[in-house]
């Protein structure tokens, strides 16, 4: 999320600043991915009830997802749009 707010990447509105009390910042994980990430926790699971059109498989906050070497290349794809 921070990495897309300070890139001024559009449809990643945060508005709750990565607090994962918006849901704001959803994105989907493109498939090839989503085994790759860490799992959800209950408070993502939560918040992604009040994402707009929330996939169980690949879903995710992205300001829950901490960037790191080892997933770098990821490839996430926006809803047409945030909650
Ligand atoms: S920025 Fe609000 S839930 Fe991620």
């Amino acid at each position: 999320m921070e990495v897309a707010r300070d890139n001024n990447v559009p449809g990643i509105d945060a508005d709750c600043g990565g607090a994962c009390a918006c849901s704001t910042c959803h994105v989907y994980v493109d498939t090839e991915w989503v085994e790759k990430l860490p799992g959800k926790d209950a408070m993502e699971e939560d918040m992604l009830d009040f994402a707009w059109q929330s996939d169980a498989e690949r879903s995710r906050l992205t300001c829950q997802i901490v960037v790191c070497d080892e997933i770098d290349g990821l490839v996430v794809h926006l809803p047409e749009r945030q909650a």
